[in-house]
């Protein structure tokens, strides 16, 4: 089997499963990971014929995200692109106050991707070329109501990407940040509130794996929303409380 080998955490549903099935039809050997192996075995048998490899990983296991490195480097070769897509969502408020959610969500939403970069980055260094490409959201834009947890850990990814690129330049390794909005996932589907501008998810993968062959820095999906947040994102605190107040009110 030839063709560039990516790697691609939280491939199970949503985002990461709809972008393993986009590059493997545009000729990538892709590895698929997230807890459920049955689910990424289930898309492998979608893929194109032996074009996905399932290889189950919980990604808040340092030990364990690093040997599933090693073992797909071995069985597959060495990784040309890693997509750090795993990620969850727990609302959170002031009302019911919960420091094991924050807990939850900065295990899998910031040191998963912190261990999956650890088990990636010393190949893409020995070898002066590679691709990082972090899914962030533009939740980590300003904060935003019932997301004083997933907001902090996307704005973390935010800065984390953005200061690795630096590195990762001198090393020849392509450095890419995701900002999606609204896109229709299992994760989404629990939102109680309608989202604006809400993408399907074979569009958004369609839309990041075409970002993911430019030179962009960051990649947003759907235009206009990330467009809008940005704009928004970018208002002094006297004008941002009342105008997010007032577009987010039930
Ligand atoms: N959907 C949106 O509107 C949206 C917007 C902005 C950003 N995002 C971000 O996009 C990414 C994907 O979200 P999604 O909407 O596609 O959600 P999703 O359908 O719930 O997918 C999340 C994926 O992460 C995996 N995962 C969760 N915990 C894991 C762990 N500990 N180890 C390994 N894999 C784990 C899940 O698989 P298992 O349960 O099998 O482990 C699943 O494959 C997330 O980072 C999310 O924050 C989504």
């Amino acid at each position: 089997m030839s063709g560039p080998v990516a790697w691609i955490t939280g491939a199970s549903s949503g985002i990461g499963r709809a972008v393993a099935l986009e590059m493997a039809r545009n000729g990538w050997r892709v590895v698929a990971s997230a807890r459920r192996q049955d689910a990424l075995d289930t898309l492998a048998d979608e893929g194109p014929e032996g074009r996905i490899t399932g290889m189950a990983v919980d990604v808040t296991d340092l030990e364990a995200t690093r040997a599933a490195v090693e073992r797909i480097e071995a069985e597959t070769g060495p990784l040309d692109c890693a997509v750090l897509a795993a990620g969850t969502h727990i609302p959170t408020s002031a009302d019911d106050f919960r420091p094991e959610d924050f807990r939850t969500l900065l295990d899998v939403n910031v040191m998963g991707v912190v261990h999956a970069t650890a088990a990636v980055v010393p190949g893409f260094k020995a070898r002066r070329a590679g691709h990082l490409v972090v899914v962030a959201s533009v939740a980590g834009y300003r904060g935003l109501p019932s997301a004083a947890a997933y907001g902090a850990t996307k704005a973390a990814l935010i800065n984390y990407t953005e200061a690795l690129k630096f590195d990762l330049d001198a090393w020849g390794v392509k450095t890419q940040l995701v900002c999606p909005g609204f896109v229709r996932t299992p994760l989404t589907d629990r939102n109680p509130f309608p989202m604006p501008f809400l993408m399907e998810v074979e569009d958004a993968a369609r839309a990041m794996v075409r970002g993911m062959t430019g030179d962009g820095f960051e990649i947003t999906f759907p235009k206009r929303f990330t467009m809008l947040v940005r704009l928004v994102s970018r208002l002094p605190y006297a004008l941002y409380f009342p105008l997010v107040r007032r577009g987010t009110k039930p």
